[in-house]
């Protein structure tokens, strides 16, 4: 697979024909040319990928395992839109999906797995055209899946909280939503720790970990959900925790593939899956962000924190977030420093900022979880923070928390909230 390959080549196949002519010139250093004859079987499902292919020629069936016959999925042809393979196992990092077999003699072009990220970084388009057959594959083979397939039955939710800023309230809030959904509504739900320095949920909740997420980042320590099941901490409510590391040294060692294998893994196996995360825009905060469903921004009710927002706004609005995707928190509202109501209103119109959520501000119940190992649903401090947490939680599930949880779960005051500052 060695033929020489011109920028001409390169620029005729659509999927590069945004690319920069600097760009192009890369990627011919990169490209390698290649011709398969019939019957070729480019990689089986569960090799692990290590190469992305463009097909310039002829045709390929995909093909997987199901109830132990081989079964054909589609095919791809050179001259269809998406006439490429073998994405899906570099973008997860995990095993083939599927099996890729010529059913013609094909001419390809063949890109090593790093160099695919390359070029997933320096274009955009190419990026997004990218994802959007992955998209479109991933929904078909979901459809093509048998009606009893246990992993159709359930997929988690994927929640992140993240701030802009530190303290904010995301660990208190992302705790006491946990234990909310596990206890009233009896949800399956794990909260990964993901603020690998100084994460300290474990701790707040009294739990003393022997495994923590570091354990799982040994070579070949993280295959499947076994793997994980010993690394969790149960919670007396139900949920599990995955602690983060227990010295700040080993952070090092957890990366963004870890954090993806282990949602991957664990999908199917909870209806939430909650990641509570430091407050910088790094790697693996990143990758949290880009594999949630819903990014949950907590924010406190002063500049600070607003213009901080606005910026990390405009981030995501550059990673093409879909706005739906994001929903912010307005935590510690009411509080001493707190602007007004007016002033707030001003402020994010003028920002162009909504709201979703308010939690109002409380210390004797926020003290309770960080000194006396209790949620607000276990404090015997009764307030607003325990019924903004319910209506927030009663909001994500679309159901009804019992009397007990506080007095939000029979009806959402929260939407009263949400009119009062978004309309
Ligand atoms: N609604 C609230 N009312 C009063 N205090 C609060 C509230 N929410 C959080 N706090 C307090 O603010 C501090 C920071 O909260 P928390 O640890 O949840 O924030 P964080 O965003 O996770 O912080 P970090 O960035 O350090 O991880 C804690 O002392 C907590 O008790
Ligand atoms: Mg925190």
């Amino acid at each position: 697979m060695s033929d020489t390959i011109s920028t001409e080549m390169i620029k005729n196949i659509s999927l590069f024909e945004k690319l920069e002519d600097s760009d192009i010139e890369k990627l011919v250093s990169v490209v390698q040319k290649g011709s398969i004859p019939s019957g070729t079987e480019f990689f089986k499902e569960g090799d692990i990928g290590d190469a992305f292919y463009v097909l310039t020629n002829g045709e390929v069936e995909v093909s997987k395992e199901i109830n132990g016959k081989k079964t054909v999925l589609t095919t791809i042809k050179s001259g269809d839109e998406n006439n490429f393979f073998g994405e899906m196992a570099l973008i997860e990092d995990l095993p083939r999906n599927a099996t890729i077999t010529s059913t013609t003699d094909c001419e390809i072009l063949q890109i090593e797995k790093k160099n695919f990220d390359m070029l997933l970084r320096i274009n955009s388009f190419v990026a997004l055209r990218i994802m959007t057959a992955l998209t479109k594959r991933l929904r078909a083979d979901t459809g093509s899946k048998p009606a009893d397939s246990k992993e159709q039955e359930t997929k988690a939710q994927v929640i992140t909280f993240f701030s802009p800023k530190g303290g904010a309230g995301k660990t208190s809030i992302a705790t006491n939503v946990a234990y909310g959904m596990a206890k009233f509504l009896k949800k399956k739900v794990l909260l990964i720790d993901l603020d690998l320095q100084f994460g300290g949920i474990a701790f707040m909740l009294d739990l003393k970990p022997k495994k923590t997420i570091v354990d799982l980042t040994g070579s070949d320590a993280l295959r499947n959900y076994d793997d994980i099941k010993p690394c969790l901490s149960k919670h007396k409510s139900g949920f599990d925790l995955l602690p983060a590391p227990l010295k700040p040294e080993q952070s090092e060692n957890v990366d963004s593939t870890h954090l993806r294998k282990i949602v991957s893994f664990s999908n199917n196996q909870y209806d939430y899956i909650l990641i509570d995360t430091h407050s910088l825009l790094q790697d693996i905060s990143i990758n949290a962000l880009d594999i949630s469903d819903i990014i949950m921004l907590v924010m406190n009710p002063d500049m600070g924190h607003i213009v901080a927002i606005h910026n990390c706004l405009n981030v995501m609005d550059s990673l093409k977030y879909p706005k739906e995707k994001i929903r912010l928190i307005l935590n510690r509202f009411g509080s001493y420093y707190s602007k007004s109501k007016e002033e707030l209103e001003g402020v994010f119109q003028k920002k162009n900022v909504k709201v979703n959520y308010v939690i109002h501000d409380d210390w004797k119940i926020a003290s309770d979880l960080i000194n006396n190992c209790q949620t607000a649903f276990e404090s015997n401090n009764t307030s607003e923070y325990r019924n903004d947490i319910v209506a927030l939680i009663s909001d994500l599930t679309h159901e009804t928390l019992p009397d007990e949880a506080g007095s939000a779960g029979k009806k959402n005051i929260f939407s009263a909230v949400k009119d009062w500052f978004n309309s």
